[in-house]
């Protein structure tokens, strides 16, 4: 059988590599053109999360690069490499997306819309029909901001709280419209939000909420206070819009991989199945607002609404807006049809405040980051 994969060296990516090599003796990583080599992102991970070192010797040989744009027609790939790749697939894994909550839509759509489209020409241009695991998110639910949210829903009757989830919604859509007209299935695999608590290093994707370390020494430094001792009482008071009660499903990397690739061992339906991968408990909102307590020596206070008359160090905390409105989200993600095929998705991690920690702050050594997951 023989798999390709995009988005291999991104942060869920990296860890789907590790779960497919498990299976498959060889695979086909379309990798992002012009950026940093794939072959040694992907070798570097694997050492610096004790993979075997067999395992790491044999990379040149089980991995076949092939350099892609996917914003690109044909993936940026002349038609007749485009058809020899395509003739030789059993099964695509689409991970690359631009995760840039923020970004401008006209660039979040070149990837994750058309990078879709493109992959999905890829799978139509094949004479072996392969099958696409296409990785989606949870957050398509949109700005719907409580109840449960249940894995055959897709609808924008809600609207969206930032460009990324639109451009993710658009892409699922695409996916229906395809799969319909050309009569192929393809399982979709919906994430909530991706943590790890293997600490940060520079030689590895970024962490999706180590902009809050980011964003929180940043609003320091702008306001004078980055390294000074600021006893417990007088932290100066940061209003941020969010619900006391929220809560948010954050579900560990290295077992989201896992469930995606037991997931592909089941028979597909034939049309769209579609998989909520998510953790079996929430984290309170609180937990999020405490860690950024933990990273500098301010107190976060949360108010109904964005403060209209924000302090300078209320401005700058509010440097990623679409991030902002999840600290008032009370839903829920239903993932029975997970729970019914793999049973219950108990990762055994628990996903809390010194786990969060672990994952995001900058200052810790390196030192520590050798860990096996
Ligand atoms: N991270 C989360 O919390 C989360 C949650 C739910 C769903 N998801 C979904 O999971 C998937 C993977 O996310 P991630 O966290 O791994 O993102 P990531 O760390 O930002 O990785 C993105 C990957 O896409 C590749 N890529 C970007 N633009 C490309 C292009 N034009 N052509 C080819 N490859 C391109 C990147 O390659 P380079 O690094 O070489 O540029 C990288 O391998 C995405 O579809 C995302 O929407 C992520």
């Amino acid at each position: 059988m023989h798999v390709a994969l995009t988005g291999a060296t991104g942060f869920l990516g990296l860890r789907l590599v590790r779960e497919l090599l498990h299976r498959h003796r060889m695979l086909t990583v379309l990798a992002h053109a012009g950026s940093n080599g794939a072959l040694g992102r992907i070798t570097r991970f694997l050492e610096l999360t004790d993979a075997p070192a067999e395992l790491i010797a044999e990379l040149p040989s089980r991995l076949h690069i092939v350099e892609t744009d996917l914003g690109q027609p044909r993936m940026g790939l002349a038609t007749a490499a485009f058809e020899r790749l395509a003739d030789e697939l059993d099964v695509i894994w689409h991970s690359a997306g631009n995760i840039n909550l923020d970004d401008d839509l006209a660039k979040l759509r070149r990837v994750n819309v058309e990078g879709t489209r493109n992959v999905l020409e890829l799978a139509a241009a094949s004479c072996r029909k392969p099958i696409i695991y296409h990785i989606g998110t949870a957050f398509v639910g949109g700005a719907r901001r409580d109840g449960v949210i249940y894995e055959d829903e897709l609808d924008d009757a809600h609207g969206f709280e930032n460009g990324y989830e639109r451009s993710k919604y658009e892409a699922e859509v695409l996916v229906h419209e395809w799969s319909r007209a050309h009569s192929r299935p393809v399982v979709v695999l919906r994430p909530s939000i991706l943590v790890t608590d293997l600490p940060p290093h520079p030689e590895l994707p970024e962490h999706p909420l180590q902009f809050i370390d980011q964003i929180v020494q940043t609003s320091l430094r702008s306001v004078g206070l980055a390294g000074l001792h600021i006893p417990e009482g007088s932290r100066p008071v940061v209003r941020m819009a969010g619900h006391p009660q929220g809560h948010l499903n954050l579900m560990p990397v290295e077992h989201a991989a896992r469930v995606m690739v037991q997931l592909a061992s089941r028979q597909p339906s034939g049309r769209v199945d579609t998989y909520h991968v998510v953790h079996d408990h929430d984290v309170p909102t609180t937990a999020i607002t405490a860690m950024m307590e933990q990273l500098v020596p301010v107190k976060v206070e949360l108010v109904e609404n964005r403060p209209g008359d924000p302090s300078p160090l209320e401005a700058a905390a509010d440097l990623y807006p679409g991030f902002t409105p999840y600290l008032s989200h009370r839903r829920r993600f239903d993932d029975t049809r997970v729970r019914t095929l793999l049973g219950p998705s108990l990762s055994g991690i628990r996903v809390d405040l010194d786990y969060l920690f672990a994952g995001v702050c900058s200052k810790q050594t390196t030192a520590s980051s050798s860990v096996l997951r």
